[in-house]
């Protein structure tokens, strides 16, 4: 996507295979930071600690972390060590393992001494994949649209959660890519962007790119989007997702399931944009198998923002002692799902279409 008149990506390989440039999403939406990633371990930490996040993007970045490690040591220990590093970096994202177990099919026949090359090939061509895959998502996500704009004057109003934009991915974004088509079609649009507690994806990072792409938006508290259904104030909800099991059971964000009962309550089509990669075939039930990572208490019990001296800072809203939770992730089952966008067109969250899909996409 351009900001501020600029194509900016996510992440890229840069001199040569030396190294990666990532955006420190941390950092965001004060500053726009552009980091340099020279080693595997350097790459966990940015996974683990989130300088780059969001499911697909965490792919593409654990895809540049086994070309990085390859630079180092393509030996087999190394590969096998560093690889198993690499896939526990985060819990919840298949894609992170997609991704790894991708790069090893493709490393481990090979000789060491062709390693090298063949892995930042491939870890290249995941990243260009994800940006097709996305754009394919915009296009049939932007039929959804287009049918609800048929039917009505005025804005077509979607609600999002979390950030699925560009920014979690290496462009377009999977929720947000049929909102940019639709932007380029000149559809009126507006976006209620749940700010996503507690690290604030919605707020820091969804309003920022949609800021910049100049897509009106309005930031609304997580506890709102009922409300706003309720009002008829939602037309569509779209978010993104960090695995779906064959079921068709959808691991996002903490608070997405939340949404998805007040759009069923409301009558509101709940849809899910999903690149393939991002099924995970083995898995039935999601509520029982789907590993949901724990983060950090501070994350609830402190919120992080700017002075007005413009220094980055952070504030603690509890009393001292609190003890906090805070599992980041939780799990829409498949009956309140609506349909899943994905490349290959809208499928229905359920095992049928989803084991045809799991196949078709292995082939
Ligand atoms: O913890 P995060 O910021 O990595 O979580 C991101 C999400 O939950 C996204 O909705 C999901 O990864 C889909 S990104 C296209």
């Amino acid at each position: 996507m351009k900001v501020d008149g600029k194509p900016l990506r996510t992440i890229r390989a840069v001199a040569g295979g030396e190294a990666v440039e990532i955006i420190d999403q941390r950092l965001l939406p004060h500053r726009l930071v552009i980091e340099r990633v020279a080693s595997a371990d350097e790459m966990i930490v940015a996974i683990r600690d989130m300088w780059v996040r969001g499911a697909p993007l965490i792919g593409a970045s654990a895809a540049y972390g086994v070309a990085l490690l390859m630079n180092a040591d393509a030996g087999d220990a190394a590969l096998e060590a560093g690889c198993g590093r690499i896939r526990a970096a985060r819990p919840t994202a298949v894609n992170l393992a997609w991704a790894v177990d991708r790069m090893l099919s493709r490393l481990r026949p090979l000789p060491a001494s062709e390693r090298r090359a063949a892995a930042w090939a491939l870890a290249d061509a995941i990243a260009e994949e994800d940006v097709a895959v996305n754009r394919a998502i915009g296009d049939h996500g932007l039929a959804l649209i287009e049918a609800i704009a048929a039917k009505r004057s005025g804005p077509v109003k979607v609600l999002t959660h979390c950030n699925a934009g560009w920014l979690a991915t290496v462009d377009w974004g999977t929720a947000t890519a049929p909102i940019y088509r639709a932007q380029e079609r000149g559809i009126e649009l507006h976006v209620w962007v749940d700010e996503t507690r507690p690290r604030n994806q919605g707020a820091s990072l969804t309003a920022w790119e949609l800021g910049k792409a100049g897509v009106p938006h309005t930031l609304v508290a997580d506890n709102a989007g009922g409300h706003l259904m309720q009002r008829g104030e939602v037309d569509l909800c779209i978010v993104g997702c960090d695995r779906v099991t064959v079921r068709g059971d959808v691991c996002n964000k903490i608070g997405t399931y939340l949404k998805a009962l007040a759009a069923h309550d409301n009558g509101v089509p709940f849809y899910v944009a999903m690149p393939t990669s991002t099924l995970d075939p083995r898995l039935a039930d999601g509520v029982r198998e789907i590993p949901i990572e724990e983060r950090s208490a501070r994350e609830v019990t402190h919120i992080a923002g700017l002075t007005a001296a413009g220094e980055l800072a952070e504030v603690c809203l509890v009393p001292s002692g609190t003890t906090a939770a805070n599992p980041a992730f939780d799990v829409t089952p498949a009956r309140l799902v609506s349909g899943l966008v994905t490349e290959h067109g809208v499928f229905p969250a359920d095992e049928t279409a989803l084991r045809a899909l799991a196949q078709r996409s292995a082939r």
